[in-house]
């Protein structure tokens, strides 16, 4: 959802905003930019494409000065094209802004600006920003240029501006995601800290409603009312190595294989606030959206079980359409990026109507977990690939430690996962089935169900073959007339008590002429499918974990059969902080 980033300090700013870039690209990869503030003025290359591309294309290494700003997008307002990449400048090209987030006015105050005689270059709703700042300069200096400016817009945004003879960079936030990176002699503004974490690891994560100026020397945080405002710095444990390859061809393998190393972090997390919260609730609402969502459901069905209390998940989105929560609700937000703006939205209407809010994600500091009355971390490190792979395990973790305590039998889940993973080779023989496949079909019941949605989810988000999930049960009241001779069917079909009836659906597939693909322990439905994954057999509680690294690694090949990139889906970003 648009990655930004501004740089000033010591270093060439091109290097540290390029660098930046590509760890930011997951958030948007559809065109990028940049501009420096240097001894030839303010320069500003930008193009559609990747970052590698349209860097490599335009030199941005090149570009020499100390501070200056960087773009990846994700397109919402206007086409992706050369004019509506990011930065935006205004007429003079003095100033050069970048921007992520939805500027809900901007059309007004574009029709004011053009009565006034600004002439635009793009559809974005961005550049508007950039004139109006232009046209308040006109009456008083550039930093209450930008503070009247910014106080004058309404939606959600991160921006960063450089300008022309200025080793300052500035910034403010509402509604969408900004960190600062205190360094020593330079700062590093920027969507996430991620793009931070090569310098330093000494962090702000941005207030809502804040004003950012740094200068090579110092960095001063202020209130839309001009004030000074006091920052919360914190230091954070990731490093750079984590945000990146490691060897892996992608980010996404490598990230599946973190799984076994992020899973004791995240079974170690502190759940006595959270403990204490679910005790209390009369109800839980569980808001999540995308693969987390598929944890909440497993939440759903563990905390009801084991609290006997009413507990649901719910699509972030539709949230407030269809839940009533009210004082004694406890609203439990699961969200890898803690930015989600769908998610947060749901949050937001749960705590207005009285409800308490437990918010699991991934990221210290997030929105999230500062709207929260309690976090729980999943400890899982940074997560750069679109697809959701180890942040989902952790949420499954943190929903058994939320549901069961701390079990003994917990500490055999880093193991099912290892397990599941020495089938790598077998997973990728079956890619050859899914190059030129239309349809996939999932099937599962209890807690394999949700798991058979992340499965079709991952398959259809990397791979764009068509996939569903149904539980088992459902096939015959519909889907099974779509069942013909080659459909491909994945049947997640463990030892527990949905084995005898899941047996009973794989047969009904077979008989309609399906490729079955099983998960599976058992020794009758492994000769009886027309390809089995082995399940190590275990107690029932840890099928899940055992699943689902042969789920993220069967749509990873599936991906990479047929030519696409598993890191960026089209379409898709990882942290979508719009409606
Ligand atoms: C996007 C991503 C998904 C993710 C969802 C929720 O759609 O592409 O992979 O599951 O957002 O993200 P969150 O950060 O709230 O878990």
């Amino acid at each position: 959802m648009c990655g930004i980033i501004g740089y000033t300090g010591f270093r060439k700013a091109s290097d540290v905003i390029l660098r930046g870039l590509k760890t930011l690209e997951y958030r948007g990869y559809d065109s990028a930019g940049i501009a420096v503030s240097g001894p030839k003025g303010l320069e500003i290359r930008k193009g559609a494409g990747k970052v590698a591309e349209v860097s490599e294309s335009l030199l941005f290494s090149s570009l020499e000065g100390n501070a200056g700003i960087g773009h990846t997008r994700w397109a919402t307002h206007g086409k992706v094209c050369n004019e509506n990449a990011h930065p935006h400048a205004n007429c003079s090209k003095s100033i050069a802004l970048v921007h992520n987030g939805v500027i809900e006015n901007y059309l007004s105050i574009k029709e004011a600006l053009s009565a006034e005689g600004h002439k635009f270059e793009s559809e974005t709703d961005s550049e508007v920003v950039a004139h109006l700042i232009e046209e308040n300069m006109k009456n008083m200096p550039i930093e209450r240029a930008f503070q009247e400016s910014i106080k004058a817009l309404k939606g959600s945004y991160a921006i960063v501006m450089a300008a022309r003879g200025e080793n300052r960079i500035f910034a403010a936030r509402k509604n969408s995601p900004l960190i600062a990176g205190i360094g020593k002699g330079e700062f590093i503004l920027a969507s996430d800290i991620t793009a931070a974490l090569p310098y330093t690891k000494k962090i702000v994560p941005v207030d809502e409603e804040r004003i950012v100026i740094a200068s090579e020397k110092e960095i001063a945080f202020y209130d839309y009312s001009g004030k000074e405002a006091n920052p919360n710095y914190m230091e954070v444990d990731w490093t750079a190595e984590t945000a990146e390859k490691g060897g892996f061809p992608h980010f996404m393998l490598k990230e599946i294989y973190e799984q076994k190393l992020a899973l004791p972090e995240s079974l170690a997390a502190d759940v006595k606030d959270a403990n204490a919260l679910i005790e209390k609730a009369k109800n839980i609402h569980i808001i999540a959206c995308g693969t987390s969502y598929h944890a909440g459901l497993v939440l759903s069905i563990l905390l009801e079980k084991q609290t006997g209390k009413f507990a649901k998940a719910f699509i972030a989105s539709e949230y407030p359409f269809i839940a009533n929560p009210e004082k004694g609700t406890l609203a439990l937000a699961i969200s890898q990026s803690g930015e989600t703006a769908d998610t947060m939205q749901a949050a937001r209407f749960a705590k207005a109507a009285g409800a308490k809010l437990l918010a699991l994600t991934n990221v210290v500091g997030s929105s999230l977990s500062r709207l929260a009355d309690s976090t729980v971390y999943l400890n899982a490190g940074p997560e750069v690939s679109v697809a959701a792979t180890k942040t989902f395990s952790s949420q499954l973790a943190l929903a058994y430690r939320l549901a069961y305590g701390s079990e003994p039998w917990a500490k055999e889940i880093p193991r099912a996962v290892e397990k599941a993973l020495a089938q790598e080779q077998s997973v990728k023989s079956l890619s050859s089935r899914f190059k030129d496949a239309n349809d996939v079909f999932f099937i599962g019941r209890g807690l394999s169900y949700p798991i058979a949605m992340e499965g079709a989810l991952k398959l259809k988000e990397l791979s764009y073959i068509h996939a569903e999930a149904y539980p088992g049960g459902e096939l015959k009241h519909g889907p099974l007339s779509l069942i013909q001779p080659g459909t491909l069917v994945v049947a997640l079909a463990p030892s527990d008590e949905s084995l005898p009836k899941m047996h009973g659906n794989i047969k009904e597939v077979k008989a309609r002429g399906a490729f079955v693909i099983a998960l599976t322990d058992n020794p009758e439905i492994t000769k009886e499918v027309d390809f089995a994954l082995h399940v190590e057999k275990s107690r029932p509680e840890l099928y899940p974990f055992a699943m689902l690294p042969l789920l993220q690694m069967l749509a990873y090949y599936a991906s990479t059969s047929r030519g696409i990139d598993p890191d960026r889906p089209r379409n898709l970003a990882k942290s979508v902080t719009v409606e």
